[in-house]
């Protein structure tokens, strides 16, 4: 049994498992997973593609009830909490960036942003000031009246950070939030999620299979099959990423798998 008390841990995860029903077969996509994420920490869970990372991810947020364990966010039982408390919960603390933004069509920029705050009752003139706060961190502060269609994908998904921030939120969490992106804007937004890590000290959990990234992580979670196959600290997490960065295929398109690291596994890494 881990320890819940302390509040540092501000994500803790307690033997998950994860099922789900298809056809007559239940598959288990999670199969015993127990990790703890502090405040401050930039998580990065990471796998090949159909490992259950967004699986669990969703599991940690409060999106999908675990079929086994237990979930504590900032010393709550998550699941223990009742369907409206944990839809309250999420609305005023966790703010996610997810690979593909969805904007409402008929809104700007702005009122995009302005959402998560309208949906827990700020007046507009709140939510338009804290929108525009977001916006600026973001560098995008001269955009806010124009349709997030008509941006670049880079600054549609530095608005989706915006619309993250907005709400001030507790966890930050972004689900291959580059998957998307050419190498520039999946710099660009690495390094504000990086800044805001460590300039505001915000807890990030990070879903990618981007080996370049993983030198962000001050903690690593490596997932292959529904299992945790290891957990790496921010050393290893930067030595791994630099071992990876002299191999080539790291990027570009290629499947990685030349790293000695990944032979072990012999799995693809792109999607
Ligand atoms: N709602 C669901 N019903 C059935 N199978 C699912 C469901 N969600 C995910 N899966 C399966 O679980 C596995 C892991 O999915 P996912 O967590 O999305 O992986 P990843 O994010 O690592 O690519 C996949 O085989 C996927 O098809
Ligand atoms: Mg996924």
């Amino acid at each position: 049994m881990m320890t819940i008390a302390d509040k540092n841990n501000l994500v803790v995860a307690d033997g998950i498992r994860k099922s789900f029903l298809v056809g007559t077969q239940t598959v288990e996509v999670i199969k015993g997973i127990s990790l703890k994420i502090a405040k401050g920490d930039f998580a990065v869970i990471f796998g090949p593609s159909g490992c259950g990372k967004s699986t669990l991810l969703h599991t940690l947020l409060g999106l999908e009830q675990p079929s086994d364990g237990k979930v504590y966010v900032d010393g709550k039982d998550y699941y223990g909490m009742g369907d409206d408390e944990i839809v309250r919960f999420r609305k005023n603390n966790i703010g996610i960036v997810f690979q593909q933004p969805i904007w409402i069509k008929s809104l700007n920029v702005l009122e995009n942003v302005c959402v998560p705050n309208r949906l827990r009752g700020l007046s507009l003139e709140e939510a338009e000031e804290k929108a525009m706060v977001a916006l600026k961190k973001v560098k995008l502060e001269d955009w806010h009246g124009y349709h997030p269609n008509s941006l670049s994908s880079g600054q549609q998904q530095r608005v989706s950070l915006a619309r993250a921030l907005t709400i001030d939120p507790l966890i930050l969490v972004a689900d291959e939030p580059t998957g998307n992106l050419d190498t520039v804007s999946g710099d660009e937004l690495m390094e504000l999620l990086r800044s805001l890590n460590q300039d505001e000290g915000r807890t990030v959990i990070m879903v990618t299979h981007d080996l370049e990234y993983l030198r962000y992580a001050t903690k690593l979670f490596h997932i292959i099959d529904g299992l945790l196959a290891e957990e790496i600290d921010e050393k290893g997490a930067r030595k791994l990423a630099m071992t990876l960065r002299n191999k080539k295929g790291s990027r570009g398109g290629e499947t990685v798998q030349d790293g000695d690291y990944l032979k072990k596994s012999g799995k693809k890494y792109v999607d």
